[in-house]
């Protein structure tokens, strides 16, 4: 166990805007607007902007990442593949942070984590780029300790660890597999933590599945998109935003 302190009791929560840009693509036209969405997740306490620019524009466009990158008023994080593209605009806009994600163009989203293991010698000089660029690099990955390790080797201060197959298993009600699932997370979090690396969590994180990810204190930051949207639909995006807040609160009491 490392001697640093743990993150404080507030944990953080990255609201991601990427389905509004979803839902205002399948018009063509400008609402609803994901600027708009960005500055209401401020008013209701946000920590940060995350956005993913993909390969194929299909949510989030260049223009709504230079909005954000010079009009936030809170950290944005900027979510991308790790291509030369997408590295010169990161240095251009210079956002708090890039999250470097994997992207097949025929996927609904992004399905794992980073292979960092197999992609070491191209993802070493694109972290250092970012990084001179005073960009915060974080890798999206797999909870697993190998990549940890793998992680830090690479010079990325922060992971993001992949819950996904973790809340697949709780909106299949299995049992097994999400305490199998919830362990991996749970094991990576505090090796992770260990070894020097900023851990932060997210994909498929939602009101029925945070609290267990959410209480352990390794964990610093949570990036959550799909959720806090679709709930924004029936109760608003700022109420979402604060009972996500609330149920993050409460399990980490
Ligand atoms: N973190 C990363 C790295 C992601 O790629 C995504 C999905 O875009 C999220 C968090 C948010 O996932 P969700 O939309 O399922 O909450």
């Amino acid at each position: 166990m490392s001697s640093r302190a743990l993150p404080s009791d507030r944990l953080r929560l990255g609201v991601n805007i990427d389905h509004v840009a979803t839902v205002r693509n399948a018009r063509g036209g400008t609402a609803p607007d994901p600027i708009r969405a960005a500055r209401e997740s401020v008013a209701a306490g946000a920590d940060g902007i995350t956005a993913h620019l993909r390969e194929d524009r299909r949510h989030i466009r260049d223009a709504d990442m230079e909005t954000l990158a010079r009009t936030l008023t809170i950290p944005l994080n900027f979510e991308m593949a790790a291509t030369d593209e997408m590295i010169e605009l990161a240095t251009r806009l210079r956002p708090h942070a890039a999250c470097l994600v994997p992207e097949k163009r025929q996927e609904r989203t992004t399905e794992g984590g980073l292979d960092i293991i197999g992609a070491q010698d191209s993802l070493r000089p694109r972290i250092a780029r970012l990084t001179a660029a005073g960009i915060r690099v974080s890798l999206f990955v797999e909870p697993d300790l190998a990549v940890m390790d793998t992680a830090k080797r690479l010079g990325a201060p922060v992971v993001e660890l992949h819950t996904g197959s973790y809340c697949e298993a709780v909106a299949e009600g299995n049992t097994a597999r999400t305490a199998r699932e919830l362990a991996r997370i749970t094991h990576a979090a505090a090796y992770g933590f260990g070894i020097g690396l900023e851990i932060h969590a997210g994909h498929g994180l939602a009101l029925d599945s945070v609290g267990p990810v959410a209480a352990l204190r390794e964990i610093a930051e949570l990036n959550i998109g799909h959720a806090l949207i679709g709930e924004a639909i029936f109760v608003g995006l700022g109420q979402a935003i604060r009972d996500m807040r609330a149920a993050m609160e409460e399990a980490r009491a």
